[in-house]
């Protein structure tokens, strides 16, 4: 399948939107579409040169203006300058995406509290201290703006192996349904998806390296066969950032092919089953309760 992007031209016209992150992986194809769609773009993260080279092949592959900026969401300072480098460059800014994040895979015991803080760090406080900066902004603008955080669906169901990151992604999800309940007063929405796998570098490399994934081959546990791609996550979000999703706040969506609630259902893994044995077990199950 190859997705299309979907919303109509010029959806993002005079929209200045920050992306976290936004110079690798999803953050980076969020960036594309939302530049296709006429939104000028900041993007930030920790390596200059990365994000100044996503910043010029976009621009050109685009037309649209990118402001790269090398700012580490651990530390408030940072982010103030990011605002002001936006505001100077753009003179506003409407829409925060979320989407920097740090994460590794291993059994909770063997990590030291500074690989905790490691990860919590960039995901939770990183998020807040975006959020914080950029809705003090707005609401002594007296601007609308819109807030979008990209969660896991571990965020709720928890995950062994990831302890770190499923708490930071929970505390991030808990912030996004707060802020939509007490900054709608002030025209800011906040929402959030979730994403299933969706193959990128940065996750593949850590998440699943190549033992494990020819092991465990994570494409099982998606009921609809396959993995994300990132165009049908770059459409979510930019319906989400847009005036089009303007009554919805306080939501997170998932978008992950089923998987979360395929690994949830108790008979789920039925599936396994060929039509041979169903019509041997339905004849000794049948008629079993008279
Ligand atoms: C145990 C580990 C570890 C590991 C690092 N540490 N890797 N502990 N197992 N695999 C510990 C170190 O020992 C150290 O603690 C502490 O963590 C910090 O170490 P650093 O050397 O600073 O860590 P480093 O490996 O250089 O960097 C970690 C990182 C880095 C900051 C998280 O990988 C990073 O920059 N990541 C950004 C990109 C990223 O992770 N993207 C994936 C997002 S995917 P001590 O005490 O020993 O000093 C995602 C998807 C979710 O979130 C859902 C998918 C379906
Ligand atoms: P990625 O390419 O590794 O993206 C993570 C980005 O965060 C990088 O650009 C990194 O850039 C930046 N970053 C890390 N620490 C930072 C810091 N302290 N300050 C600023 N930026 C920082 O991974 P991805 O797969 O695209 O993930 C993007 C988002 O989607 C994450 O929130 C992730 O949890 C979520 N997600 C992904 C999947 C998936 O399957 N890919 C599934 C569920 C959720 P620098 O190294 O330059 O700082």
């Amino acid at each position: 399948m190859k997705a299309e992007p979907m919303l109509k031209e010029g959806a993002l016209q005079g929209k200045t939107i920050i992306v976290t992150g936004g110079g690798t992986g999803l953050g980076r194809s969020m960036v594309k579409y939302f530049l296709e769609l006429g939104a000028n773009i900041v993007i930030c993260s920790r390596k200059l040169d990365v994000l100044e080279k996503t910043a010029q092949e976009l621009m050109q592959e685009t037309g649209g203006q990118v402001l790269p900026i090398a700012c580490d969401v651990r530390k408030y300072n940072e982010i103030e300058a990011m605002l002001q480098a936006t505001l100077e460059k753009f003179g506003r800014v409407d829409v925060l995406v979320n989407n920097a994040a740090g994460n590794f895979v291993s059994p909770t015991e063997r990590l030291s509290h500074k690989a905790f803080d490691v990860i919590t760090d960039i995901v939770l406080k990183g998020s807040y201290n975006c959020t914080l900066a950029l809705g003090k902004h707005w609401i002594e603008q007296k601007q609308q703006a819109t807030i979008l955080n990209i969660v896991t669906t571990y965020a709720w169901t928890g995950s062994g192996y990831v302890v770190p990151s499923a708490c930071a992604k929970a505390g991030v999800l808990a912030m996004t349904r707060s802020l939509a309940s007490e900054w709608a007063k002030y025209g800011i929405r906040s929402n959030a998806i979730a994403p299933g796998p969706f193959p990128t570098e940065g996750a593949w490399t850590r998440l699943f390296p190549k033992q494990l994934a020819d092991k465990l081959d994570p494409v099982k546990r998606i009921p609809v066969g396959r993995f994300g791609e990132h165009q049908e996550l770059a459409n979510l979000a930019a319906y989400l950032v847009s005036d089009y999703a303007s009554f919805v706040n306080g939501e997170v969506v998932t978008i992950d092919g089923g998987e979360w609630l395929y690994g949830a259902g108790e008979f789920n893994a039925f599936d396994m089953i060929p039509q041979e044995m169903w019509d041997a077990m339905e004849k000794q199950m049948r008629g079993k309760g008279q």
